[in-house]
């Protein structure tokens, strides 16, 4: 195969190169590509040194695949050109996941409703991922009817730059701002910018995107994202009212039997999920697993995972693999 990678230089970009080497992709070319400013750069896959190309040039090349993570602008404009000369996209910004035409996906939900004709495929946010990593599992068994999930989301979930207004601010250096607050000792109740509703686009992701990965309408998702300074490893804090009751262990084994995802939840040993556990692994972890007494058939949980990984990398990989097995590119 021969793979563009569109953002290389990126966080997403960095961490898509080594997981496709640790997967050992069937990569014969790669093509790593960027913004101008790291045109000629060198950058090194498994031995090989490689030089940065810019879009114009990735598309003359005809790679058999890109993988996208540049931004949602970059995307709408170069994600068609790409997929006219016959690449398949699949692209981890925001811009095609609610487009009607285009499949929202995560492998271990609905990677059947893919098909050839699918050149650009929608890699959803990386906090919707990890919940319907989760949720997927017990709404199957119970039905939701409702979730309320508040995130903890740490700054590569925002790029390179944010990553450096973290480091510049605990080296007391002062930098550019990624965010209009400092981060470190902070919490920014706002990731992503603000929408006429109030809520931010992040928070709408959430809210909007489980339906289209699970295909069901039936149930709402009402969400508060919240940045923190934590440097990688996104969490979040659940409470999902279903119509039918449950039972916990059973919630536990539904869990645990999901491929893809680990139950971190023993209160005896202080076992549960936490960014630092989570970090570079390609699993979602659920722990902090209890009923809420305050209303019936209606469970809390917690949930984290590697924001760069399974929140990125893995998962359009994961996709890119799909399509390679099911001989749809
Ligand atoms: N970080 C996460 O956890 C996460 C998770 C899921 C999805 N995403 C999405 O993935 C995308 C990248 O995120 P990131 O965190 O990797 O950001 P980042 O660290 O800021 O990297 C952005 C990458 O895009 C490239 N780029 C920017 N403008 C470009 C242009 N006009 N043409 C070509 N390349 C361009 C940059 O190249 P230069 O180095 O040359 O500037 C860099 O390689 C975003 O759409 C983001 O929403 C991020």
């Amino acid at each position: 195969m021969k793979v563009a990678v569109v953002g290389a230089t990126g966080m997403v970009g960095e961490v898509m190169l080594r997981v496709l080497a640790e997967r050992n992709f069937p990569v014969t070319e790669l093509i790593p590509v960027a913004s101008e400013r790291s045109v000629g750069k060198t950058i090194s896959y498994e031995g090989t040194d490689y030089k940065v190309v810019g879009l114009e040039t990735a598309v003359s090349m005809r790679p058999d695949i890109a993988l996208f993570s540049a931004g949602g602008g970059t995307s709408l404009e170069w994600a068609p050109k790409f997929a006219e000369v016959g690449t398949t996209v699949v692209d981890n910004s925001s811009a095609w996941r609610m487009d009607p035409t285009k499949k929202l996906v995560v492998p271990e939900i609905n990677a059947s409703e893919l098909t050839k004709d699918d050149k650009i495929i929608a890699n959803p946010n990386c906090s919707t991922i990890q919940l319907v990593m989760a949720l997927n599992p017990l709404h199957k068994k119970y039905k939701m009817k409702r979730v309320v999930v508040s995130t903890y989301q740490s700054v590569s979930g925002t790029g390179v730059k944010a990553v450096r207004q973290l480091e510049n601010e605990i080296a007391g250096v002062q930098g550019e701002m990624a965010y209009p607050y400092p981060i470190g000792r902070n919490a920014l109740p706002h990731c992503d910018v603000f929408e006429e509703n109030g809520y931010t686009k992040e928070e709408m992701k959430l809210a909007r995107e489980p339906q289209k990965i699970m295909n069901d309408r039936s149930f709402s998702v009402s969400a508060t994202a919240v940045r923190i300074p934590t440097s990688g490893g996104h969490s979040e804090s659940v409470n999902v009212e279903f119509e039918n009751d449950f039972d916990l262990s059973e919630v536990r084994r539904l869990l645990n039997e999901t491929p893809g995802v680990v139950v971190q939840d023993n209160t005896d040993t202080n076992t549960y999920p936490m960014p630092i556990y989570a970090h570079d692994k390609d699993e979602v972890f659920v722990g902090r697993i209890r009923r809420d007494e305050s209303q019936p058939n209606t469970l809390n949980m917690w949930i984290v995972a590697d924001n760069l990984r399974k929140g990125a990398a893995t998962n359009t990989i994961q996709i890119a693999e799909y399509l390679i097995e099911h001989g749809l590119v």
